[in-house]
């Protein structure tokens, strides 16, 4: 009985359609993650442009205080079979991302020693051959650098979790799956603190990073920021927070190809309270000011997925997150249904960052995002550079693919 048990996964990948293209070496990728928790909330699988992507990311399975388990708790796990069975019958990669903001507290201790490198290189290739994977991506924020408050953190991390890399490269499934890592904007920082300046054993072992080139700056920072700026070499030397631009520096000279870098890049912005005193240049009453101040005790909800305020992870209180998705901006009436600025509505479109800025002057509030734009200038960087393709946070976060559609264009797969 038992044995009868698995037939119905393997039945699933011997009809699959064959080897998905992003399993070629160096083909671009074109991703997004797709979050498990929205499939009840407007998102479900039927609404993904499968057809548009080659890479879609289920999210999130998150670590457990046991090595020998993944937890699916939140992500909606009845979901994981029928899209991987969607995404085989569109010929997309199926990957699981692992990890995540709040589902990262026990890598550290995952991967501490030997013995937990080799259970925990186990229960990944089970989980990924259970579930008739393509792909794993470890979302892991961060090593030796605490991220939501409680993960556990070793100075070791970043050795670590190579070692343990290479070792589920060692496993028989591990070995043929596609393996990234959904990284920082600097790379992951080594036992002294300092980002690492030797990646070169992480490009041997992952396929790819994605680098998450979003939230540089939001509701946390000093001033009103780009959420996901392209540049900030070209910013106010205090205004340099981070941007694609230097990541991409930062990770190559660290030894990442940049044919191995894939952009992250974000169908949502986050929201500010800024009074109109602040809000526009002085002396003028339509042009809007390059980061000016906000009301941090005054943040201003987002869309219906924003986090309205609750306990998390850690089992502390969070406040309203005041993200806004693409779709959200339209709904809220920021954006029209051709994601322009709606009239009344106040934009800027800063030309170092290349990001764009709207303001409803009556509610005080600010947003800063991405339009088609700014993401048809991120696909002509990443075809310029040379990067390895985009991945989107997150597939469900577009309105009418006008994001998507821009960067696969100005990317090269339109081509
Ligand atoms: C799933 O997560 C919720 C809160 O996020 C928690 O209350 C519940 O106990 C968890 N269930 C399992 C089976 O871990
Ligand atoms: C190894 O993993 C187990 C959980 O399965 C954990 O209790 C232990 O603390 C880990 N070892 C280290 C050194 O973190
Ligand atoms: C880090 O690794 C070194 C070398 O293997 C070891 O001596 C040290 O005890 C480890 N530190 C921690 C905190 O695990
Ligand atoms: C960088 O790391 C790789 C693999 O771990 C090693 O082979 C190489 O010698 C290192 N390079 C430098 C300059 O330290
Ligand atoms: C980033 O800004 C620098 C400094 O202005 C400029 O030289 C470079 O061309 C810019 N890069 C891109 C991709 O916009
Ligand atoms: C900031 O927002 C708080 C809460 O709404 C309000 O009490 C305060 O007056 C605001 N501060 C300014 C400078 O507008
Ligand atoms: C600003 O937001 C308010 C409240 O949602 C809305 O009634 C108003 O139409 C918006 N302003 C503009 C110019 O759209």
């Amino acid at each position: 009985m038992l044995a009868l048990l698995s037939f119905p996964l393997l039945a699933l990948s011997a009809v699959s359609a064959g080897p998905p293209s992003a399993r070629a070496a160096n083909s671009l990728v074109a991703g997004a993650w797709y979050t498990g928790w929205h499939a009840t909330e407007g998102f479900p699988l039927s609404k993904v442009s499968w057809e548009k992507y080659n890479t879609l990311i289920y999210s999130f399975a998150i670590t457990t205080p046991s090595v020998h388990q993944l937890s699916l708790n939140g992500s909606d796990p009845e979901l994981l079979p029928q899209f991987v069975s969607e995404a085989h019958k569109n010929g997309v990669s199926a990957h699981v991302a692992i990890g995540g903001w709040a589902g990262g507290q026990w890598f550290s201790s995952n991967v501490a020693t030997a013995e937990n490198r080799t259970a925990f290189a186990k229960t990944v290739a089970n989980f990924a051959g259970k579930y008739d994977l393509d792909g794993i991506n470890f979302d892991w924020e961060y090593p030796n650098d605490q991220g939501i408050g409680c993960n556990t953190i070793s100075p070791n991390d970043t050795s670590n979790f190579l070692a343990f890399l290479q070792e589920l490269r060692q496993t028989p499934i591990g070995a043929k799956l596609t393996l990234s890592a959904a990284v920082a904007v600097t790379p992951f920082v080594g036992p002294n603190g300092s980002p690492s300046t030797n990646v070169s054993g992480f490009a041997e072992v992952l396929d790819y990073i994605a680098v998450m080139n979003y939230d540089v700056w939001g509701p946390w920072s000093t001033a009103v920021g780009p959420n996901a700026p392209l540049n900030d070499t070209c910013a106010a030397p205090a205004d340099q927070q981070g941007s694609a631009v230097s990541a991409v520096k930062a990770w190559s000279a660290a030894g990442m190809p940049v044919n191995k870098i894939v952009l992250g890049v974000a169908s949502y912005g986050h929201s500010f309270s800024v009074p109109p005193t602040d809000a526009f240049v002085s002396g003028s009453t339509t042009q809007l000011m390059a980061y000016p101040a906000f009301n941090a005790s005054n943040q201003p909800l987002g869309d219906a997925w924003d986090d309205t305020g609750s306990v998390d992870a850690c089992g502390v209180y969070e406040g309203p997150g005041g993200d806004w998705d693409f779709w959200g901006l339209v709904d809220g009436g920021f954006l029209t249904t051709r994601g322009l600025p709606a009239d009344g509505i106040y934009y800027r479109y800063d030309t170092c960052s290349q990001t764009p800025y709207v303001y409803n002057e009556t509610t005080q509030v600010m947003v800063s995002f991405d339009n088609a734009q700014s993401f048809s200038v991120k696909g002509n960087y990443i075809k310029d550079a040379g990067l390895r393709g985009f991945a989107m946070w997150e597939a469900g976060g577009d309105y009418n693919d006008i994001l998507l559609d821009s960067i696969r264009s100005t990317a090269g797969f339109n081509e």
